[in-house]
């Protein structure tokens, strides 16, 4: 299934939620064919086609990987449809694009890089924090030692929008958002970026999860993403996930970090900040400003470094689509991922080393849950156990 030009390849988007949504309009902007969508059921699919302007909503996963068109299958369901939904996406011959975190387990995520090693196909985990201009331009700047040694990495990723007993959500039972919520929904993000822009990998982790709201009540009818209104008939629901984590790191080379996660932070929406201390200067990132780098030093002063393709190296400079002082967010961040996805899937396959968050960094952020979980179950230290065989590609080298 190669195609040639981007104008060529065609893609279909599973879940039409929030951000199934963000993947319509990233594709329709890097100029790839979105054919149809899947929804929870065909008429919510057909509805929302209608409203994104999509050709059809396909009346199944069958239907929809009956499509000759489609190239690309968008996987932004619940996470408990991230393995069977990529499974059979892979199994019939589709390049996938699947949503963090990538699979409800690591035994899971497991699956899912085998089978797509197996398919040589192109696999990509959407980890888009790294596609900020200055996050890319981060990673080249700590890989290529411009701060020393990495000694410290600490940040925080908070939220409010489940911080009232009323707030209700899918990501809320674990059958669908799997045993980890506020780590496995947000922490991902922190946790990936950080081995990206470091290139150091997570080997022992200190985890304590907090659940503050006990109960919580269900509404009785559907509930959107980040919605605001209360329902006005509910169930009482037990809660087993964390609203928030402190996790204490330790990474390959003897870096320290701490970071917090929370989902019921009020006030902060969507506050994801990291500071990173290396032997000789530091650098520090904040998704509210994401057009600002701090980078900072103890002979000389500080430098706040605006994004601008022309003081970036190349990896800031072909994730940003506009020149300096135009901001660049969060939206714009899916264009630039997809845009190094879709090199590889106009190519036919995967590069040996995909510049992109591959299965492999998906499946290796779940290993590196699962040891946040064992360890908050057991109050200790608990190591992150690899697979025995190689399946990563979070190395300094991999993504430069
Ligand atoms: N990369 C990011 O920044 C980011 C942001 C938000 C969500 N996500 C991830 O995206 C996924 C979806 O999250 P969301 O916030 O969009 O949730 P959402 O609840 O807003 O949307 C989920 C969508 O999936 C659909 N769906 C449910 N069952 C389905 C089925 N059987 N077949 C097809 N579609 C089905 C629902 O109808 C809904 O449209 C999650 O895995 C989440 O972790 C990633």
């Amino acid at each position: 299934m190669t195609a040639r030009r981007i104008a060529d390849v065609g893609a279909a988007v599973i879940g039409t939620g929030f951000i199934g949504t963000v993947h319509v309009e990233a594709l329709r902007r890097i100029g790839v064919q979105v054919h149809g969508v899947l929804g929870s059921t065909p008429e919510r699919g057909a509805a929302r086609a209608e409203t994104l302007g999509v050709p059809r909503a396909y009346d199944s996963l069958d239907d929809l990987l009956a499509d000759p068109r489609v190239d690309v299958v968008h996987v932004t369901s619940p996470n408990d449809l991230h393995l069977p939904q990529t499974l059979a996406s892979l199994a019939a011959g589709r390049h996938v694009v699947c949503e963090k975190p990538l699979a409800m387990s690591a035994l899971e995520s497991r699956q899912l890089v085998e089978a797509a090693a197996a398919s040589g196909l192109v696999n990509a985990a959407n980890f888009n924090q790294r596609y900020y201009p200055l996050n890319q331009h981060a990673h080249d700047v700590v890989t290529g030692g411009d701060i020393g040694d990495v000694r410290l990495v600490t940040g925080r990723y908070f939220q409010d929008w489940l911080l009232l007993e009323t707030d209700w959500n899918w990501r809320l039972q674990p059958d669908r958002g799997g045993a980890l919520r506020a780590v496995g929904d947000i922490g991902s993000h922190w946790l990936d970026l950080m081995a990206f822009v470091t290139g150091r990998r997570v080997v022992s982790v200190m985890a304590e999860l907090a659940t503050f709201i006990e109960a919580r009540r269900e509404p009785t009818g559907p509930v959107e993403t980040f919605a605001a209104e209360v329902a006005a008939e509910t169930v009482d629901r037990q809660i087993a996930t964390e609203d928030a984590a402190t996790i204490l790191l330790r990474f390959d080379n003897g870096a320290r970090g701490a970071v917090n996660v929370s989902q019921i932070s009020a006030g902060r929406k969507n506050s994801f900040q990291y500071e990173i201390n290396g032997s000789t200067s530091s650098v520090a990132w904040d998704s509210e400003n994401p057009d600002q780098l701090w980078l900072g030093h103890r002979e000389r002063p500080n430098e706040v470094l605006i994004k601008n393709p022309a003081l970036m190296g190349p990896a800031g400079r072909a994730a940003a689509a506009l020149p300096g002082g135009h901001v660049e967010g969060f939206a714009d961040t899916f264009a630039a991922h997809f845009r190094a996805v879709y090199a590889d899937v106009v190519a036919g396959g995967p590069a040996a080393r995909p510049t992109y968050p591959t299965f492999a960094d998906g499946h290796d952020e779940m290993l590196v849950n699962d040891a946040i979980a064992e360890s908050a179950r057991l109050g200790r230290w608990v190591d992150v156990v690899r697979d025995p065989t190689p399946t990563d590609t979070t190395t300094p080298e991999a993504h430069t």
